[in-house]
């Protein structure tokens, strides 16, 4: 296939992996993917996914490669149609990505991924759109991703209109404006048995305590926004030690349980406890993998980082700045 050849239309893209400190778990619309509850997150700098789209008249079907490995494109499939929607092509269009972490492990691989792909997509369609309307289509393919449109610190809201149109992300704070950091504490790099889709909607469906955590979100929102702006960070950590477990409360009473932990996780959590107890300042945030995220200042991050690569569990430590927003750029 010739790359330069006049008729392909195509964009590249980076974006970056966020973890939200006020977590995400459950849909309001699973068709339209507005999630039941609004969520802050960070964005990372170094877990990036750089992303290539080309719409191709001559390919027969959509197709997405990672890392060179072809993957199924059900969510990515979404994302395009919005834009061939919008820009009126009707072309196929090839994906090829490539993550500088591993995917599907709990390391918001989805995030980073498809908010490249939406950049890059609507580049190559040759629409103009707003990063609030770009937030709106990653959503789409997947909520978080939405929150990967912007660098720093972010909220996505859940909204209340039936059809989406007040669910998208917009940025609360920059990253210089509090350049924290993130300490990621990798215990396991295979892929996590259930999706986060698949299992936020069993959660809905059997967990008892789904209403009271929808219920709850709203004023916990507030507080996080509102302790982020005031750079509050015992305040900010507090919060995000408690949204982290009050959604995996929910995942270990969804039937069959969700327990996406494995005994690294919990060792990591011991040690940053422990960290605190001595008077190393910094919490701990989990997803929907074994992994553990850990925040901290700036000045405690090299610590932290030899006290987690002691522990036999952890398979590898990474250490991250607050991320960009995600952007257009030239090809290699
Ligand atoms: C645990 O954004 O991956 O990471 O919208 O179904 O694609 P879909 O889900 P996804 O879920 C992320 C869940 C989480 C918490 C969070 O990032 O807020």
């Amino acid at each position: 296939m010739n790359e330069s050849d006049p008729k392909l239309r195509s964009a590249h893209s980076i974006a970056h992996s966020n973890i939200a400190l006020a977590k995400y778990w459950g849909k309001r619309n699973s068709e339209l993917n507005i999630p039941a509850v609004s969520s802050i997150s960070i964005t990372l700098e170094a877990l990036a996914t750089k992303s290539s789209v080309t719409f191709d008249p001559h390919s027969r079907g959509d197709s997405l490669e990672i890392d060179g490995e072809r993957f199924d494109t059900e969510k990515i499939s979404v994302v395009l149609d919005l834009v061939r929607t919008q820009s009126k092509i009707t072309d196929v269009a090839r994906i090829q990505s490539s993550n500088n972490f591993p995917t599907s492990a709990g390391l918001a691989s989805s995030a980073s991924g498809i908010a490249a792909l939406t950049i890059a997509a609507a580049s190559a369609a040759g629409l103009d759109l707003s990063r609030k309307e770009l937030s709106m289509i990653a959503r789409r393919g997947s909520a978080s991703a939405a929150r990967s449109i912007f660098g720093g610190f972010v909220e996505l809201h859940a909204g209340s209109q039936q059809d989406g149109s007040d669910s998208f992300a917009e940025p609360i704070l920059d990253r210089e404006d509090w350049p924290l950091e993130v300490v990621v504490a990798i215990t396991q790099s295979g892929k996590k048995a259930t999706s986060s889709t698949t299992g936020m909607l069993s959660t809905a469906g059997t967990s008892p305590f789904f209403d009271s955590w929808v219920n709850s979100a709203p004023a916990k929102v507030a507080e996080m926004r509102e302790a982020i702006l005031a750079l509050d960070f015992q305040h900010v950590g507090e919060l995000t030690e408690q949204s982290c477990l009050a959604m995996h409360s929910l995942m270990f009473t969804t039937v069959p349980s969700l327990i996406y932990w494995n005994e690294g996780t919990i060792s990591v959590i011991r040690e940053v406890q422990r960290l605190r107890a001595s008077g190393t300042e910094c919490y701990f945030t989990i997803d929907a993998g074994p992994q553990v995220k850990i925040i901290c200042e700036p000045a405690n991050s090299a610590s932290i980082v030899s006290a987690i690569s002691e522990l036999p569990a952890v398979v590898e430590v990474r250490r991250s700045r607050l991320g960009p927003d995600a952007q257009l750029v030239n090809p290699k």
